[in-house]
């Protein structure tokens, strides 16, 4: 049997960070769920769609073929085959990630993907229903959180490590929609679930949480 770390919680709370180093670790491999759904974001902007046309969604989603390797221990999302790793992780995306990721066929098809990754390896693997929805019977769950100001800085000072030109109020105001979006909508919402542990990293280190995490594993 694999032994599965799942982490959830809201946008910017540092999942992916917390989780990468936790997998380090252990040894076991990331894997980034929130990248997968970035992936389909991507092409479904790339093929011209609206964010608030489902119907639209649901047909173009098919013709994405979303995998996922391994490149020196770093998780690499292929879209149709191609390496989008670099083209993901921008606010257009990440915003209609959130509104894409509500369609039902979206979730079942990267859902199965996911279950499958954990079924034949050890995992840790962030996103917003892993513990709820995707596994259930995860080893360990955490959900992992901070205050909305503190997630706002966080992705701000990320962004503009980047060389990118944002405003933070503006970053602030879209991680309290896509909170509202990703904990309201109607298939696999994000909650935390009812066996996993509240980490609040808002007062935390990075090592701090990765830590408190490692401490559940034993
Ligand atoms: O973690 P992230 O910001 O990369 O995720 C982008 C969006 O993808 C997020 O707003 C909601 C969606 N998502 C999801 O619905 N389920 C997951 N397991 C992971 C992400």
């Amino acid at each position: 049997m694999s032994f599965q770390i799942a982490i959830d919680g809201p946008a910017g709370a540092g999942k992916s960070t917390i989780a990468k180093k936790v997998a380090k670790e252990k040894g076991y491999i990331y894997v980034d769920t929130g990248a997968m759904y970035r992936a389909m974001a991507y092409y479904l902007i790339s093929c011209g769609i609206s964010k608030d046309d489902e119907k639209a969604i649901g047909e173009k989603c098919e013709g994405a073929e979303i995998t996922i390797r391994y490149e020196n221990g770093e998780q690499v999302v292929l879209l149709n085959g191609q390496n989008v790793n670099g083209v993901i992780r921008t606010e257009e995306v990440g915003n209609m990630a959130s509104c894409s990721s509500k369609h039902p066929r979206v979730r079942e098809r990267l859902t199965m993907l996911q279950k499958e990754l954990a079924r034949t390896n050890d995992v840790v693997m962030d996103g917003r229903d892993i513990g709820t929805v995707v596994l259930p019977h995860a080893d360990v769950k955490v959900y992992l959180t901070a205050s909305a100001a503190v997630r706002a800085k966080r992705r701000y000072d990320e962004l503009t490590a980047k060389g990118e030109l944002c405003d933070i109020k503006k970053i602030e105001e879209d991680i309290v929609k896509r909170d509202e979006q990703d904990m309201n909508r109607e298939i696999a919402p994000l909650r935390q679930a009812e066996d996993a542990t509240l980490v609040d990293s808002s007062n935390m280190t990075i090592d701090e949480v990765v830590t408190a995490i490692l401490a559940l594993c034993r």
